[in-house]
């Protein structure tokens, strides 16, 4: 949802901003741009398209400067073109400023700055603010932060800022609400991002801002942060940045994507490692412990999250229903913080998110805590928003995910929720010693049955032929293969734009059926299940209307294999734990359909990984 960079220091900006940039490309890449302070004021490069394109316009141009902030665009306001592309400038040209999320009261500002001589050039909502800072700046005697910090006193909405100015040189300003920013402390150096991608390769020492900060960033001198919302100095403290620089490279992969599906056995085994004891009868999750007992004593348990992880929140319903036995209910974030929800004080919210900076899913959880709840938190970003909201919470640790379909980040956030399932279901005693047993051995063998299942890619490959030309898609699955049949559905549809659904599999017979002939693919999932018969009658159905069959089953299944056009056999493990297997060539056959297509696997049209406004 846009991404953000900004340097200042005594290195050369330009090439620091560009591969930050393109570092931050799955945030959006409807348009890029630069910014740079230059000895006659400031140079301003931008396009149309991705970061590359911008490198290649500014070939010829001088994009000498020590000071620079740079953009990367996922278009809200203004559809995506050089005008509305940021950086956007002053009306004396003076003043630069780039934006990541969304002003909501920018059409009442824009009334007020017309009537007081401001043109505007772009459809965006973000140029009010370049305005807003110029006006307050001129008319006031304030420095430029103060004229920066009064402006966003009146600004509704969410924002990461990085501003600079002619009249202020090797200045950055910085400012946070709602969307993510954090600065790297280099040597006499700031290195800024909406991640750490940007910075880990100069820096690992970093300062998250908080909502309502604006920051000043002056070489050599103390980072200085104000809040809007209070006076005096903001003390932030100093972080390590998690992450390395292997992690954001493509390792020999054509795409991250493949790369990410491939770093499956590890995510889960990461995920994994110091949560279960040597003797294997207790999990602990470090980072819940103090909030054990309220989560063994809750009402009922409201799983809040958007895309994949509310996919694997579904999945969460049904593990921790059949383990724990407390009532699970399932949220679309969205549609949840606006219905008026009903949230009794010993409810858990549990809140899942890969990036921990969907907006949706934090106002979900700002809503749960104002009604008492308590909110544990899912995620993989260390130190994002959502880790920072919550009350507590467990990290996934699957490492970065760059491709924008969602595919490391499910199985691990997967794991740990069936981690903090057997960890409460022991300590509540729903779980009996055996079964628990049974579970967890199962589980420790699931990064090696999913490397096994990898090694069905060139099958896979093959399968996906039969897709290419194919308009539509039908996934079925039951009970807990049916958050799987939606998640491959959806990565589909993602990556390869072919339309997809998912169903229970019963559920077909109530419409979806309508749509089965001949040339229809169905996916369906038949492993090992209690309702494994009932899964054989379905297939049975789309058959006898000569819908395609592309079934995954349990090794050794020959029942369902004769059945089908295409078979692909998993491993078998325990029935709970089965997503985390047989998800994996769903994904698989999403890339390849997607890469035969020529689709932009790592960068699909239209959506961005990171969806930082509601
Ligand atoms: C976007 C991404 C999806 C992701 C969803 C939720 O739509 O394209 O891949 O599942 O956001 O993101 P989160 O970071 O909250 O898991």
């Amino acid at each position: 949802m846009c991404g953000i960079v900004a340097y200042t220091g005594c290195k050369e900006a330009y090439p620091i901003l560009i591969k930050g940039l393109k570092r931050l490309e799955y945030r959006g890449y409807d348009s890029a741009g630069v910014a740079l302070l230059q000895q006659d004021g400031i140079a301003l490069y931008k396009c149309r398209g991705r970061v590359a394109d911008l490198d290649e316009m500014c070939a010829n141009k001088n994009v000498s400067a020590h000071t620079g902030i740079g953009h990367t665009r996922w278009a809200t306001h203004g559809e995506p073109n050089t005008e509305n592309a940021h950086p956007h400038l002053s009306a004396d040209g003076k003043i630069a400023l780039i934006h990541n999320g969304i002003i909501e009261n920018y059409l009442v500002l824009k009334q007020e700055l017309i009537s007081r001589g401001y043109t505007f050039k772009s459809g965006t909502d973000t140029e009010v603010l370049v305005h807003l800072v110029e006006d307050i700046f001129k008319k006031e005697d304030v420095t430029l932060p103060e004229a920066v910090r009064i402006a966003l006193s009146g600004v509704v909405g969410t924002y990461a800022l990085a501003i600079l100015s002619a009249d202020a040189p090797d200045q950055l300003i910085l400012a946070k609400k709602g969307s993510p920013l954090l600065i790297g402390m280099g040597d006499n150096e700031f290195f800024v991002g909406s991640d750490g991608a940007p910075i880990v390769e100069y820096t690992k020492k970093v300062v998250y801002l908080e909502d309502g900060d604006v920051a000043v960033a002056i070489p050599g001198k103390k980072l200085e942060i104000r809040n809007v919302n209070e006076e005096g100095k903001q003390r932030r403290y100093q972080q390590k940045l998690v992450m390395n620089l292997e992690q954001l490279e493509k390792g020999g992969f054509e795409h991250y994507m493949l790369k990410e599906i491939f770093e499956q056995p590890k995510a889960i085994k990461d995920s994994m490692r110091g949560r279960l004891n040597v003797k294997k009868d207790v999990v602990s999750l470090g980072g819940i412990i103090e909030y054990e007992t309220k989560m063994m004593n809750a009402r009922r348990f409201i799983m809040v999250a958007c895309g994949t992880s509310w996919h694997a929140a579904t999945v969460a319903e049904y593990l921790f229903e059949s383990l724990v036995r407390v009532p699970v209910e399932v949220e679309y974030a969205s549609e949840f913080r606006y219905r008026n929800p009903i949230i009794y004080e010993d409810d858990v919210v549990i809140a899942i998110s890969q990036s921990g900076e969907t907006a949706d899913t934090i106002a979900a959880v700002e809503l749960a805590k104002s009604r008492g709840a308590t909110v544990i938190g899912i995620c993989n970003v260390v130190g994002s928003t959502l880790a920072r909201a919550t009350h507590a919470g467990s990290y996934t640790h699957a490492g970065p995910e760059i491709g924008v379909a969602s595919t490391k980040a499910f199985t691990a956030q997967v794991t740990v929720l069936t981690l903090m399932a057997l960890c409460l279901a022991r300590k509540k005693g729903t779980l009996a010693l055996s079964e628990y047993h049974d579970i967890v051995n199962n589980l420790e063998e699931i990064p090696a049955k999913v490397e096994e299942t990898l090694k069905l890619n060139d099958q896979i490959r093959e399968i996906a032929k039969t897709f290419v030309d194919k308009r539509n898609a039908i996934y079925l699955g039951r009970g807990i293969n049916f958050p799987v049949a939606l998640e491959g559905a959806l990565k589909l549809k993602e990556i390869s734009y072919i339309h997809a659904e998912g169903y229970p599999s019963a559920e077909m017979k109530h419409g979806p059926i309508a749509l089965i002939d001949e040339e229809m693919p169905v996916v369906v999932l038949a492993t090992e299940q209690e309702t494994y018969e009932k899964t054989v009658s379905n297939i049975q159905e789309v058959k006898a209307r000569k819908g395609k069959i592309i079934s995954v089953v349990t090794r050794g299944d020959e029942l369902v294999k004769q059945m089908s056009d295409y078979c692909i056999e998993i491993p078998q493990t325990q029935e709970l734990l089965t997503p985390l297997i047989s998800c994996v060539p769903l994904q698989l056959l999403a890339y390849h359909v997607a890469v035969l297509r020529g689709c932009n696997v790592d960068k699909p049209r239209n959506l961005a990984k990171s969806v930082s406004v509601e």
